[in-house]
């Protein structure tokens, strides 16, 4: 997080003032960080550099088009997942010699308008989506290149929404069927399968589910090879966790540090697919209260102008994001008990308590400058709350609100559910900063829509 720090009790994005930037583009608004973006990029690339891996960033965590321009000029390629995003990336310029496409229902439209800008290769996840793109490229007198996308029936300790790589799960193909499928591949003219690709699940907090994948793929080289099969490409997916607590958590370096070993013991080009890693912390989203209320068992909701709609990983995962006022003297402590998943109450409240005062090195009465709130939106849904329980500084109406680590699967999952026109998203370069998704309007709203 650290493109977003306080600096004399302000909450600064690289060199401005969230304050002023929201008093000039109005809430709620997404606000990234330019530098955090290009940051991330760099660190992955250069823990993995032994490899010279082509990173392709994951279009599906944000895929604003100034991100992607961005990401594009510093050399990455893109993993997307729809025509949508396939139009995206190119729309910035994009190199197809660098855009993966994954995605277990590609449609034939999707397959014909990939082959026909050439991109580098699509990530295969059925036979019968193989039998469908070696109709089409044929039809387009074409040869595609593929990866077959494994799964390889690793537990990756994620969510059980987010988990990717287990048998019971949609994604890729099991090895059995991978097997036959690399046995009879001289039956697909118009295919090449050059790669193998394995994605399990995100975010992933351990380098040894990655280590599993890894070995399971060495075991299934030999028979690609007995078969004449020449895999020139391994690709290792995406998943890299970031910190959404301030606690330390492991880095790039330290998955390639595990298993650089069996990356090289496969003789392929590496591929990876990072989103959340490059987006994730490279974002925020500051939201205005508008009421605070309390009932009866005393229960105090601190209610924002925006809501699940605008950010929707709280409701759909129990995801914890810090929350923090943009405008406080209170310190954000650096760490934040609770976990992935928050938590709280008087307990929590005691150790946030001690944890600000050792951090100011004063002995503070906070009781009076914190208190335990839900913070929810306007949105009709009882799951439309960004946290529970949760002990925050005072705040009245009218105050910003910060929601951390919003740059990955933010904007990007977004609805206008309840009619609600969907936030602006705003870029910070330096000292300057550029509204670069405006806010939707009512007319927006129903512009595609006839009476
Ligand atoms: N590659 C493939 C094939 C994927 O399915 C994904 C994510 C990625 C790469 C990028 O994963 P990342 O590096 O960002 O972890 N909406 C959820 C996450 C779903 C991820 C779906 N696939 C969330 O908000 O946590």
């Amino acid at each position: 997080m650290e493109f977003f720090e306080y600096s004399n009790n302000e909450l600064m994005c690289e060199g401005v003032r969230v304050k002023d930037i929201v008093s000039e583009v109005g809430s709620p608004a997404y606000i990234y960080s330019k530098k955090a973006f290009i940051d991330g990029y760099n660190e992955i690339k250069t823990a993995f550099q032994e490899a010279d891996p082509l990173i392709c960033f994951s279009v599906k965590s944000n895929s604003n088009l100034s991100v992607l321009s961005a990401l594009a000029n510093a050399g990455s390629g893109f993993d997307v997942v729809s025509g949508g995003e396939l139009f995206r990336a190119l729309k910035v310029g994009a190199n197809p010699e660098k855009i993966v496409y994954a995605g277990v229902g590609k449609s034939s439209g999707e397959i014909k308008y990939a082959l026909e800008n050439n991109i580098l290769m699509f990530n295969v996840e059925s036979w019968a989506e193989l039998q469908s793109i070696n109709k089409i490229a044929s039809q387009l007198d074409k040869k595609a290149q593929v990866a077959i996308r494994i799964n390889p029936d690793v537990d990756a300790k994620t969510h059980s929404k987010t988990t990717t790589g287990k048998k019971e799960n949609k994604f890729g193909i099991d090895m059995a069927t991978a097997e036959r499928i690399i046995s009879e591949s001289s039956k697909y003219a118009n295919v090449a399968i050059t790669g193998i690709h394995v994605h399990l699940g995100s975010p992933i907090h351990d380098t040894k589910p990655y280590e599993k994948g890894l070995e399971k793929v060495n075991q299934f080289l030999p028979k690609c090879k007995a078969n004449g099969v020449d895999i020139k490409y391994l690709n290792i997916g995406g998943g890299y966790c970031i910190s959404y607590t301030g606690k330390n958590e492991i880095r790039p370096k330290d998955y390639a540090a595990k298993t650089m070993g069996l990356i090289k013991k496969t003789g392929c080009k590496l591929i990876m697919e990072p989103g959340r890693f490059i987006s994730g912390n490279a974002g925020i989203m500051v939201t205005k209260v508008i009421y605070k209320k309390q009932n009866d068992i005393g229960k105090k909701f601190v209610i924002c102008d925006a809501g699940m709609n605008d950010l929707l990983r709280p409701a759909l995962y129990d995801a914890n994001h810090r929350i923090w006022p943009v405008s406080t003297h209170v310190q954000m402590p650096k760490v934040e008990g609770g976990g992935e998943k928050g938590c709280c109450g008087a307990k929590m409240l005691k150790k946030l308590i001690v944890e600000v005062a050792l951090q100011e090195k004063k002995p503070i009465d906070f009781y009076n400058d914190l208190e335990v709130v839900d913070v929810v939106g306007p949105v009709c849904e009882s799951s439309d709350v960004f946290a529970k329980d949760r002990p925050l500084p005072r705040v009245d109406e009218n105050e910003l609100l910060a929601i951390f680590s919003a740059g990955a699967y933010g904007f990007t999952m977004s609805s206008p559910y309840n009619s609600r026109p969907r936030p602006c998203e705003v870029l910070v370069d330096g000292s300057r900063f550029d509204v670069v998704r405006k806010r939707e309007t009512y007319d927006d709203l129903i512009a595609l829509e006839n009476i």
